[in-house]
């Protein structure tokens, strides 16, 4: 069964600028199947009819109808009895992951650090605890009371007191997100999110049912003061007010502290404005801040998003969602909501319908490190000003027109490479080994194709191929999408 149709007028938008110099077939179906292989056309999503889509794009039925057939051809479309054309990936397919000084692809989707070096001691002492818990059953429904004591410690550290009860575990913070989404959006709710953002959070809410209403973020400006006011850090509080108004979504999702993708970070100023206008609305605020200790040299106050509530915590519903995935290591899968009770309380009740429990031995490895955090972050802090200076130097020989933004924290740079060809040049880079994110993987309706997003958190060696790999692929991309060889599907964008 399709589990989504798309509109004629909905591709039309995802196709953007698809249009080259050789015949419109074949162009439309390069591009339709850029799509798929992006993620932007879920697999089992309905396309539309022949017919409607010739209208839409004022072209030919014979030319859709090629276009399709193309597609079908590749394994790319499936004919289903009375459900039209269904997107699908020509199987099996296998993205490889890079494998030290292996011949693997590269795998720049992910901006995520290796783990921290204290992580096998943890895991090892950590392993030497399990015994106490294995005569109980094992399903820990909210978490171990020893870490929500050790995250709830954190936050009291940052200036938010909390206690335990007040800290919910999850599977990562991809878990928070989509059960924050499930629990408090209903069918047709609108939720505001960041334009451009993290598109596993989009897609949890669009699961969820929510219209989406975006909002823009932007790079700062390279001549912006630092610290940044309300005027140049990235949000524009201004629309943002307007938008809650007139919108008055149910829920508001954000990434306050190195916006994923921008690495933008809000001033205070930003942060009390939408607390004061969320609250005016009842709208919920969900502040991610999986990326938010990831600081490599920010300077002024940055406390918890709930602390810049005008009559302090608790006077409009505030959820802070974090993790250990950026700053311990990802493989753990460990995050959690932190929130006010009767919230904490619905996010249980709801859990168990998609997951019976936290596994224990990473709750009990996190627990173990969460304690040593500041001496974890600093080794953080000289990795990731390493990785921005070394994008910045390759970026600055490799392709000297590109702008890439001065962040001051986060894990990868927003880059404005001048020309609207973000999906070729990813496309193209496949063929020399580079697995990276196109700029409308962030958006939504095909928009940011003049961004690139490069992570700052891969070694030299890793980064100069990377850097190589683009500069091959760029001359094609800026001609026209060029063929690609390889017809696996993008791995998670992290
Ligand atoms: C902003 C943001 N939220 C959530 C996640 C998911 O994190 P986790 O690995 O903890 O599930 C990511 C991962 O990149 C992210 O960037």
């Amino acid at each position: 069964m399709p589990d989504a149709q798309l509109t004629a007028r909905s591709l039309e938008t995802l196709l953007g600028e698809w249009r080259g110099g050789g015949a419109h077939y074949q162009a439309l179906a390069d591009r339709i199947r850029l799509l798929v292989l992006d993620g932007r056309i879920p697999i089992d999503t309905r396309l539309p009819a022949e017919r409607d889509l010739a209208a839409r794009l004022e072209l030919s039925r014979t030319t859709v109808t090629a276009a399709y057939r193309g597609l079908r051809d590749a394994g790319f479309l499936d004919s289903v009895r009375g459900s039209g054309s269904v997107a699908r990936l020509p199987g099996p397919v296998l993205v490889t992951a890079p494998t030290p000084g292996g011949d693997g692809m590269l795998d720049f989707t992910k901006a995520a650090l290796p783990a921290a070096s204290s992580l096998p001691a943890a895991a090892r002492a950590a392993a030497e605890e399990l015994p106490h818990f294995l005569p109980h059953s094992g399903y820990d429904a909210v978490g171990l009371p020893h870490l929500r004591e050790a995250i709830a410690d954190r936050y009291r550290e940052r200036g938010l007191p909390t206690d335990p009860d007040q800290v919910l575990v999850t599977v990562g913070a991809q878990q928070a997100i989509a059960l924050i989404a499930r629990t408090f959006v209903g069918r047709g709710d609108r939720t505001m999110i960041e334009m451009p953002t993290y598109p596993h959070a989009t897609e949890s809410f669009r699961l969820a049912g929510a219209r989406l209403v975006p909002v823009t973020v932007t790079i700062p400006p390279a001549d912006a003061p630092h610290p940044v006011g309300a005027e140049e850090d990235g949000w524009d509080i201004d629309a943002i007010e307007q938008t809650l108004r007139r919108a008055n979504p149910a829920l508001a999702y954000l990434i306050p502290d190195f916006q994923n993708p921008t690495g933008a970070s809000m001033s205070p100023e930003t942060r009390a404005r939408l607390l004061a206008a969320t609250a005016a609305q009842g709208t919920i605020v969900v502040g991610d801040e999986t990326t938010a200790d990831l600081d490599i040299d920010r300077l002024g106050e940055h406390l918890p998003l709930p602390r810049y509530g005008s009559r302090g915590a608790g006077d409009a519903p505030v959820l802070l969602i974090g993790s250990a995935s950026k700053s311990l290591w990802g493989g753990l899968r460990i995050g959690w909501i932190r929130a006010e009770r009767p919230h904490i309380q619905k996010l249980i009740a709801a859990k168990p319908a998609t997951d019976l429990g936290t596994p224990l031995l990473e709750q009990l490895v996190v627990a173990r490190m969460l304690p040593q955090m500041a001496e974890i972050l600093d080794s953080r802090r000289s990795e990731l000003a390493a990785g921005r200076e070394r994008v910045a130097r390759l970026a600055a020989q490799t392709f000297p027109d590109w702008v890439v933004p001065r962040m001051h924290g986060g894990l990868a740079a927003w880059i404005g490479i001048g020309a609207p060809v973000s999906s070729a040049l990813t496309l193209g880079a496949r063929n020399h080994g580079l697995l990276i994110a196109a700029g409308p993987r962030f958006g939504l309706d095909g928009a940011f194709e003049r961004f690139l997003r490069i992570p700052i958190t891969y070694s030299e060696e890793e980064t100069v191929r990377a850097f190589a790999a683009l500069s091959r692929a760029w001359p094609d991309a800026l001609r026209e999408p060029s063929a690609f060889a390889d017809a696996a599907p993008l791995p998670n964008v992290v």
